[in-house]
């Protein structure tokens, strides 16, 4: 076939190494199915999806389950991270086909919190795959939600960690990775004040960061409410400027979406019945585009951010190295859309985006995994061409990645 594509940029597909995909056991909220195909939508080719679902994904064979439905439902590529608990360390010790090791320093959607720091830092003395972290002190300072102008929906003195719950986290990790020379990656980075507690040090840290996080801010709760309710918290405008910063100085690596889909009526109960997380996985493309757009970072900046970052980042095999997939993974882009983002035209299940309204130009406008088209101009192709994404981290991290 040949296609035609006059005026448009052809990018490798967008690896989005930080989902929910609620699959099994949130599937009202979001499905392997409906969740690749909003990422295909958004020109997302690969997923890594989070072990925060029910059952949680804690076992070699709970991961290889969520293979098999993701074999049957994703129309993308995909990969699995395990989560730690207070007791499946050997399991963490042998697990395999997986990204790497989920903690939650703090609690979160579903119940992985882990309370433990001795087993904490058990888990980096004793592991061999990479760790990611979610770095939020439980209970450190706190701030009353009204103070931020949050008044919809919440009920009173209802608290959000800060900044300083963020940092102290990270400090304790990265004091962790350093100790045990094990490679850390940092999800989600929401605060400048966690910015400052880990240097530009790839090849044993990197770090990752969010569209909501780059793009919203504390004065957004005034019109969504407990629609912007997540975790780590939306914080100021000026630390939406320092993480955009620290992205064009490679201290954060990757921009991943953090996909955490709910459904509408749950997110419009009082807080804190509200669920905290927002989806993601099909407007980050456009939103990064329309960066460019506005001349704020290159074409070349996003895809370094959306493609080959999060590929080294997670050791994510390279085409020619395994026998099936990465061929051919594609997404046209059209830089003279300009539409603005509703929920109604969401593909995601949940249907709605705490982006309301925003116009922004640059749109996925067809997309191919493994050579084959799955998505074009609002039309699906679901004859299931996603592969399993392979991992080999015996490469040495980060930047044996780039230099070979
Ligand atoms: C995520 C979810 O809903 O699964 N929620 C969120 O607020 N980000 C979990 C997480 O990443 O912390
Ligand atoms: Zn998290
Ligand atoms: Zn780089
Ligand atoms: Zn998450």
């Amino acid at each position: 076939e040949t296609v035609y594509a006059y005026g448009m940029h052809l990018l490798p597909g967008v690896i989005d190494a930080h989902v929910h995909m609620r699959d099994p056991g949130g599937t009202d909220k979001e499905d392997l199915r409906t969740g690749s195909m909003a990422a295909a939508k958004g020109g997302v080719t690969t997923f890594l999806d989070m072990p925060n679902t029910s059952p949680a994904t804690i076992s070699q064979k709970m991961l290889e389950e969520k293979l098999t439905l993701a074999s049957v439902k994703s129309v993308v590529n995909y990969g699995f991270f395990v989560g730690a608990t207070l007791d499946n360390m050997a399991e963490l010790k042998k697990v395999t086909r997986t990204p790497g090791i989920k903690i939650y320093m703090g609690s979160t959607t579903g119940d992985l919190f882990l309370k433990d720091p001795g087993m904490l830092e058990a888990i980096f003395a004793e592991t061999k795959l990479p760790i990611a972290v979610h770095a939020e002190d439980e209970n450190i300072i706190t701030r009353n939600l009204e103070e931020l102008g949050l008044t919809r929906n919440v009920t009173d003195h209802s608290k959000i960690r800060t900044p300083e719950a963020e940092a102290s986290a990270v400090r304790k990790a990265v004091a962790l990775a350093k100790e045990y020379k094990h490679r850390l990656h940092l999800c989600h980075m929401s605060s400048e004040l966690a910015l400052a507690e880990f240097e530009d040090h790839a090849d044993l840290i990197t770090a990752e960061v969010t569209p909501h996080h780059l793009f919203l801010n504390e004065s957004d709760y005034m019109n969504l409410g407990t629609l912007a309710q997540m975790n780590p918290a939306l914080k100021s405008a000026s630390d939406n400027a320092a993480l955009l910063q620290a992205l064009l100085d490679d201290q954060i690596q990757i921009v991943a979406t953090d996909h955490a889909p709910h459904r509408f009526e749950d997110k419009c109960q009082r807080y804190p019945d509200s669920p905290s997380g927002v989806p993601g996985v099909e407007t980050a493309l456009p939103l990064m585009l329309d960066l460019v757009h506005k001349e704020k970072c290159t074409m070349e900046d996003v895809v370094h951010w959306m493609c080959e970052g999060p590929a080294l980042v997670w050791d994510i095999m390279e085409k020619g190295r395994i026998e099936v997939g990465y061929d051919a993974d594609l997404v046209l882009v059209d830089m003279n859309k300009t539409v603005a983002l509703r929920g109604p035209h969401m593909q995601t299940k949940c249907r709605w985006t705490p982006f309301e309204g925003r116009e922004v130009t640059g749109w996925p406008v067809r997309t191919w995994v493994c050579g084959k088209e799955v998505y074009r101009e609002g039309e699906f192709d679901l004859s299931r061409p996603g592969v399993e994404v392979m991992f080999d981290h015996s490469r040495g991290g980060y930047w044996a990645g780039i230099d070979g």
